[in-house]
C-alpha cells in the first residue's frame, strides 16, 4: 500500500533521504531498516573533489536552520569506491545527486557516474540521478536552476545517462514553473521541489553573518509552506510531471501535505539533524495517516488538493 512510482522509478515507501542531509548514508542503518525507506538520496558529488565552505557552516534559527556547508565532498569516483559498497551492504536504494560548477562539469560527473556504475557489481543499488541545479552557497556562481536556457542545457548533457533524471530546483525565483517545464522537455523524469531559501543571519555581537560565507540556504520547517506552495503551482500547471516534494517535512501530516499538493514522493532533511531516526518515523506516519484517512494506497494521495481534496468520511 506504501509503494509509489516517481516516472519510470518504482519505490518501496515515498519518504525518502533529502540530499546532505543524511550523511554518507549507510549510516542510518543504525537507526532503521532502510528498505523501509524509498531511497536515500546522496550528498551532491561533483566530478572533482570540493572543499566547500568556510566555517561556520550551519546555524540553528527557529523553526529549522541555516547552512552554507558550500557542497564539499571527495567526488563521484570516491563516491562509486567507497560509499556505495557501503551503502549497497546496509540494503539501500540510492539516488545519486550530482553537481558542476559549468555545463561542462555537470556532464563530466555523469559521464564519470556513468563508467563507474557501469563496471561495479553495486550498480543496481542506484535508481535515479537527481541533478542539483540550485544550490544557493556557491560562492561566485549564480544558482542554475535560475536560468531557464542553462537549465535545460545541463539537463541536456546529462540526459545520455542510463539512470533516470531527477532535476532539483530552487524556490528562489518566480521561474520554477516555466523552469520546471523546460528541464522535463530537456529529459528530466521528474523535479525535486524545493532546495533551501536563501536568508542570512546575523551575529548580535558582532554584527556580521553567522555563516562564514555571509549568507545561507534555509531549511526546516520554517519553509515547509514555501515547498507546498511551489508543488502545488508545479503540479497545477504541469500535472504529468512528477515531483519530488521536499522543504520543513517533519511529520507524517507534512509528508501527506506535499503529497496532496502534488507530489509523488517526499524528502525529509533538517528533520533528520534533530532525529536520526526521522525519515523512518516520518514514514511510517505517513502510512498511518493515509490509513486513517481511508486510503488503501498512499499514492492516491498525489495531488488531491487539486481535486476537491480528501471526500468526507
Ligand atoms: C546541511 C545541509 C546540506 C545540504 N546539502 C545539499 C546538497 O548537497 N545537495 C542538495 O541538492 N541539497 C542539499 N541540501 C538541501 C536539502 O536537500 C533540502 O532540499 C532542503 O534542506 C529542504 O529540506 P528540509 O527542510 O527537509 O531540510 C542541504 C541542506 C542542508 C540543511
Amino acid at each position: 500500500m506504501s509503494r509509489v512510482r516517481v516516472g519510470s522509478v518504482e519505490l518501496t515507501h515515498p519518504v525518502m533521504t533529502a540530499s546532505g542531509t543524511a550523511g554518507h548514508g549507510a549510516e542510518l542503518a543504525a537507526y532503521g531498516e532502510l528498505n523501509s525507506i524509498g531511497a536515500v538520496v546522496v550528498k551532491s558529488i561533483a566530478s572533482f573533489e570540493w572543499a566547500g565552505n568556510p566555517a561556520p557552516r550551519v546555524h540553528p534559527i527557529p523553526q529549522g536552520m541555516i547552512n552554507a556547508v558550500g557542497l564539499q565532498g571527495l567526488g563521484v569516483q570516491h563516491w562509486i569506491e567507497h560509499d556505495l559498497p557501503a551503502m549497497a551492504a546496509v540494503n539501500a536504494t540510492a539516488v545519486v545527486s550530482i553537481w558542476g560548477r559549468s555545463v561542462d562539469e555537470y556532464q563530466q560527473a555523469a559521464q564519470l557516474l556513468q563508467d563507474g556504475l557501469s563496471s561495479s557489481p553495486h550498480r543496481s543499488t542506484v535508481v535515479a540521478v537527481e541533478v542539483n541545479l540550485s544550490c544557493p552557497n556557491m560562492h561566485g556562481h549564480g544558482i542554475f536552476a535560475h536560468d531557464i536556457n542553462m537549465s535545460a542545457e545541463v539537463i541536456a548533457v546529462c540526459a545520455g545517462l542510463e539512470l533516470p533524471l531527477w532535476a532539483k530546483l530552487s524556490p528562489n525565483t518566480d521561474q520554477v514553473v516555466a523552469v520546471a517545464q523546460t528541464v522535463h522537455e530537456a529529459g528530466a523524469e521528474a523535479v525535486t521541489l524545493i532546495n533551501t531559501v536563501v536568508g542570512m543571519v546575523l551575529d548580535p555581537e558582532t554584527g556580521r553573518p553567522v555563516l562564514g560565507n555571509g549568507g545561507g540556504g534555509i531549511s526546516g520547517r520554517a519553509i515547509h509552506p514555501v515547498a507546498v506552495r511551489t508543488v502545488f503551482d508545479v503540479h497545477a500547471a504541469i500535472p504529468e510531471l512528477p515531483i519530488i516534494g521536499v522543504g520543513g517535512v517533519t511529520s507524517g501530516w507534512e509528508a501527506a501535505e506535499l503529497m496532496l499538493a502534488g507530489a509523488s514522493a517526499v524528502q525529509v532533511g533538517t528533520a533528520t539533524f534533530a532525529d536520526p531516526r526521522a525519515c523512518f518515523k516520518i514514514a511510517g506516519e505517513l502510512s498511518e495517516w493515509a490509513t486513517r484517512h481511508g486510503l488503501t494506497e498512499v499514492a492516491s494521495l498525489t495531488g488531491l488538493a487539486h481535486r476537491g481534496g480528501l471526500s468526507p468520511s
